[in-house]
């Protein structure tokens, strides 16, 4: 069997390079104030990527998508083996985008801290009066770029982001930023939505595009995890605090109240999370979690 490496290990995520293609591995390595755990949260990583397949699946009228198949047996052999199953997702490889398409349609985090000081978030102008956690009027496009390891992310405005972009495509710059904006609202508003009906908030999210070979604007990554977005349950929500979050809240509040652990989690808080997980893919989906 021919044995393949990662060709970028992230924090939660590998990436392998095929003949016909990238494989995007969720692993079940989980993160929580800027540190891995030293635990696995078991069948984590499939959830993430079947919820990418769904929304990927829900949002390609909208936008092409650069997945191909999360079926296992559609990839080489060394990615059926046991530890990839579920968790990986066949793509095509684009010239990506280097901008972070970011969308809040809640205000909170860094947004909230913003905002308190001169009534902006990212450069726009939000109403007098907002709550912290509170929905927005609408939603808005917050992109950042991408930073080199070890720093953050640098917020822009569009006009900032298409000079980036202006030097990967010439000529382009403004026509892609403009397009990835829209494009990212559109996507949000609608998975929003659907997502608000069956009882979770995506207050936040990031999406990536890249370009095919053709030209063509394709959304890529991972889509609308919690991973990627903030997830709140709407049951409880109410603005003016701040909200637990949807999957790793037992994880924080565990790590808070022990901060001698050095990242390691008791089993129960493990089940907890994992519960959380599959929660929450079944609410949006509608289907039974079966990996
Ligand atoms: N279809 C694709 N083709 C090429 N690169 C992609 C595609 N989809 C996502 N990527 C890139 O793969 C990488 C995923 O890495 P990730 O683990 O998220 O770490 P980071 O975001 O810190 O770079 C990102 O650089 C992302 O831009
Ligand atoms: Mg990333």
């Amino acid at each position: 069997m021919k044995t393949y490496s990662p060709v970028k290990s992230g924090k939660v995520r590998e990436i392998y390079e095929v003949e016909d293609g990238l494989i995007m591995v969720a692993t079940d390595r989980v993160s929580a104030f800027d540190h891995i755990l030293k635990n696995k949260i078991t069948k984590k990583g499939a959830v993430l990527t079947q919820m990418s397949k769904f929304w990927f699946d829900l949002t390609k009228d909208i936008v092409p998508n650069h997945m191909l198949t999360v079926d296992n047996s559609e990839m080489p052999a060394f990615f059926q083996q046991e530890e990839f199953r579920g968790k990986s997702m066949k793509c095509k490889k684009l010239t990506m985008i280097p901008m972070e398409c970011i969308v809040r349609g809640y205000i909170t985090g860094s947004g909230w801290e913003s905002y308190q000081k001169d009534g902006t978030v990212c450069g726009i102008k939000l109403p007098a009066g907002l709550k912290e956690s509170e929905k927005l009027p609408e939603p808005i496009f917050t992109p950042s770029t991408k930073a080199e390891i070890g720093d953050h992310d640098e917020n822009v405005s569009l006009e900032e982001g298409a000079k980036v972009l202006e030097k990967t495509f010439p000529g382009h710059g403004l026509e892609y930023a403009k397009k990835v904006g829209e494009l990212t609202l559109a996507i949000y508003k609608k998975c929003a939505d659907y997502a608000l009906k069956r009882g979770i908030i995506i207050a936040d999210t990031k999406f990536e595009f890249g370009l095919d070979e053709a030209g063509n604007i394709v959304l890529a990554d991972e889509v609308l995890t919690p991973d990627s977005s903030r997830f709140w349950p709407l049951k409880g929500y109410e603005a003016g605090k701040g909200q637990p979050s949807y999957d790793k809240q037992f994880v924080r509040d565990w790590l808070k109240a022990n901060p001698n652990s050095d990242y390691n989690l008791p089993q129960e808080v493990i089940d907890k999370t994992i519960a959380k997980y599959i929660e929450a893919y079944e609410k949006l989906t509608g289907e039974k979690f079966s990996f």
